[in-house]
């Protein structure tokens, strides 16, 4: 059975329930496992075939640099220390498009620029349509680059975000 592991920070706000809610949905059909960054260590990273990170963005230019929250820290050491061989990634950011309509979910798109440069694929792109929003760092082309949520304001659609993106992966980790 492929195994999965959900890294997320921060903890405490809707980063960690988007990250209990995927584990429990992966759960059906995988080996699920979620856990606040700073508690992965380089052992327990090395059993898992997909790695998802879980981010919310916190309004600097690049990411963590003002809070040092000590969770993405901890997953800003894994992505530049860890060995990613023979794993997939994916991403999920937490953002708020109504107040930063030009910064929707920014920082999934920094993390995912530095994966890209280490050669690490990532799966679970996502189609923008339904959102609102101005501009992101997290477009590439006309996608998201990971599975954009806003609880803040959209906390209705989240539910099904989740759903569809999970299927989705699920398809790509079967085929
Ligand atoms: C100080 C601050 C700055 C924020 N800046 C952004 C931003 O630039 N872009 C965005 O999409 N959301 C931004 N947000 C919204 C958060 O990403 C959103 O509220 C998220 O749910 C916070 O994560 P949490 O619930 O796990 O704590 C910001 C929130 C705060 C408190």
């Amino acid at each position: 059975m492929k195994k999965i592991l959900i890294i997320y920070g921060p903890r405490g706000g809707f980063t960690e329930q988007v990250a209990d809610s995927l584990k429990s949905q992966f759960s059906r059909k995988f080996d699920a496992k979620s856990l606040p960054g700073s508690m992965v260590t380089s052992s327990t990273f090395r059993e898992f075939d997909l790695v998802i990170f879980g981010i919310a963005t916190l309004g600097q230019d690049s990411w963590n640099a003002g809070r040092q929250d000590i969770d993405v820290n901890q997953i800003q050491v894994i992505i530049n220390k860890f060995d990613f061989t023979g794993k997939r990634v994916a991403i999920f950011g937490l953002g708020n498009s109504i107040l930063y309509p030009e910064h929707f979910c920014d920082d999934m798109g920094i993390m995912e620029e530095i994966l890209q440069g280490k050669n690490i694929s990532i799966i679970g792109y996502t189609s923008t349509y339904g959102y609102d929003f101005k501009d992101s760092k997290a477009l590439r082309k006309n996608q998201f680059c990971g599975l954009a949520l806003d609880n803040d304001t959209e906390h209705e659609k989240t539910e099904s975000r989740i759903t569809a993106w999970v299927d989705a992966i699920t398809t790509v980790l079967e085929k």
